[in-house]
């Protein structure tokens, strides 16, 4: 079939390739030239394993192509996905330019039906305004043309975005439009094996199942915060209560692991929209509400260990950071908690020696050149004249340190761990001092 991608984000370009992959032919648009122009050098601008493979094999084999040319997408495509960014508006409420621009560029040079789906989180109610803006403008060019709007809300994890694309636990059709149900189970065929993973539903429920999925498990995360900062005032290890909990089914072993708080693209934004849109019916959402309070003071949680750690004096300090995105296997710096980390230490007159083994361009381009950043190549020479360690994302290579070096490199043997990746007695028995969440030295001696 041939589809159009406008959007060439995370969700837009891996969506595109693994539908490239299944034998659809793609037409990527983006408004960025310099995107459009690295992927057609075969330049892949996010950090997304198995992606830039995937691309290559899509152009190579003639079914990926990309261009900022918005009429030649609509024109390619009978079905046309939205697939921009919808980010928080100054008041927390999502904004939709980038997706009405989009139903605009469709409606002002579409000259046969189309299929518009909207991929992009957006608030219940955007179908409608899609609608209007197809309609108005349709009408105004006096064009008579068939469209429908579906809302097909992604549920990628970054880190596993290629993946979960292929493997879709659940496709969701928000429409009550039997040609573009049809349309969108023949484009998802390959991805419905199995088992039918298509739940067929109205709109408005499409959309809030988008934002129902993200705050349930930010929900999951803050109730698990919560949880280890109360185990640390009473005296107990909260990694022995997440497995106690976890052994029931009811509650599962997923989306439990107390941390530094959840960051991303996703989680914190759409907790405050979904809180907005509430808003605007009138309805208070408390839980939500708490969820954001907790996920925003959980980020505090490291600065305030060094800060009792050194007696709230970090000036002159050097502190070394492992993990900078806002998880693993992801360039992805947004809303991690890291960065409420890193301003935090440079108020109080601190310098950062971080590495990350995917994040550190993306740091770079953030914060630019400074005095207190400096951004080493590899995660021993973080530790090279530091003071103390910070470990701020779980990546894979931090998981079994040579804890010797890490001793002889600090000058002083502490680690402040925000994803209780060790043992807090074995740290103890090697000499180290180990803050963690909810456990280990951090524990409220009784
Ligand atoms: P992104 O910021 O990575 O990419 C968005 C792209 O859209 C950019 O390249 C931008 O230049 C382009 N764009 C903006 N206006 C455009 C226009 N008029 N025409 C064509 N391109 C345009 O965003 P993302 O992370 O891919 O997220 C996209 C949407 O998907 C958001 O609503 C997000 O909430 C949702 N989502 C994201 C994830 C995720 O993990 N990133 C997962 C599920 C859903
Ligand atoms: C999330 C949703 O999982 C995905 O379905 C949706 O489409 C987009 O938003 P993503 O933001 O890529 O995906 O990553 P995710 O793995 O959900 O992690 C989000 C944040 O929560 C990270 O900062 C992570 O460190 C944190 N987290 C996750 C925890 O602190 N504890 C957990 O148990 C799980």
């Amino acid at each position: 079939m041939k589809v159009t991608v406008f959007g060439i984000g995370y969700v837009g370009l891996v969506q595109a390739a693994v539908l490239a992959e299944a034998g659809h032919q793609v037409c990527c648009v983006d408004v960025n030239p310099k995107r459009v122009a690295d992927l057609q050098a075969g330049i892949i601008p996010i950090y997304e394993p198995g992606l830039s493979a995937l691309v290559q094999q899509g152009v190579a084999q003639g079914l990926l192509q990309f261009t900022t040319d918005g009429a030649a997408g609509v024109a390619f495509g009978e079905l046309q996905f939205i697939a921009v960014g919808t980010p928080p508006d100054e008041d927390g409420s999502a904004d939709l330019k980038y997706v009405l621009a989009v139903a605009s560029t469709i409606a002002t040079h579409m000259t046969s039906p189309k299929v518009v789906i909207n991929k992009s989180t957006v608030p219940v109610g955007t179908g409608d305004k899609v609608k209007a803006v197809l309609t108005t403008t349709l009408k105004t060019r006096q064009q008579d043309l068939q469209f429908a709007v579906v809302s097909n809300p992604e549920f990628l994890k970054e880190g596993a975005a290629v993946a979960d694309c292929q493997r879709p636990d659940r496709i969701i059709l928000g429409t009550d439009n039997p040609w573009a149900e049809k349309l969108l189970r023949e484009l998802y065929m390959p991805f419905n094996r199995n088992h039918d993973k298509i739940i067929v539903m109205d709109i408005r429920s499409a959309e809030l199942t988008k934002y129902a999925a993200n705050c349930m498990l930010a929900t999951k995360i803050s109730f698990m915060n919560e949880m280890s900062n109360l185990a640390e005032l009473l005296g107990a290890d909260i990694e022995q209560v997440r497995h106690g909990i976890g052994s029931d089914p009811r509650i599962g072993y997923h989306f439990i692991y107390p941390g530094c708080g959840y960051g991303g693209s996703c989680f914190p934004k759409d907790v405050q929209a979904l809180i907005k849109t509430a808003e605007q019916t009138g309805y208070n959402t408390q839980l939500l509400k708490s969820v954001e309070a907790v996920n925003n003071q959980q980020k505090h949680k490291l600065f305030g260990f060094l800060q009792q750690h050194f007696a709230g004096d970090l000036q002159g300090k050097t502190i070394a950071i492992w993990g900078l995105s806002f998880k693993p296997n992801t360039d992805d710096m947004r809303e991690a908690s890291s960065r409420v980390l890193m301003e935090s230490l440079w108020q109080a007159g601190a310098t950062v020696q971080a590495f990350d083994p995917e994040a550190m361009e993306e740091t770079q381009r953030i914060y630019g050149s400074r005095a207190d950043l400096k951004l080493v190549g590899t995660k021993e020479a973080a530790l090279q004249n530091a003071d103390v360690l910070v470990i701020c994302t779980e990546w894979k290579s931090f998981r079994s340190p040579d804890f010797s070096v890490l001793k002889q490199q600090l000058k002083q043997p502490v680690i402040v761990d925000g994803r209780n990746l060790f043992e807090p007695s074995r740290l103890r028995e090697l000499g180290f001092t180990y803050y963690a969440i909810g456990r280990g030295d951090s524990v409220k001696q009784f």
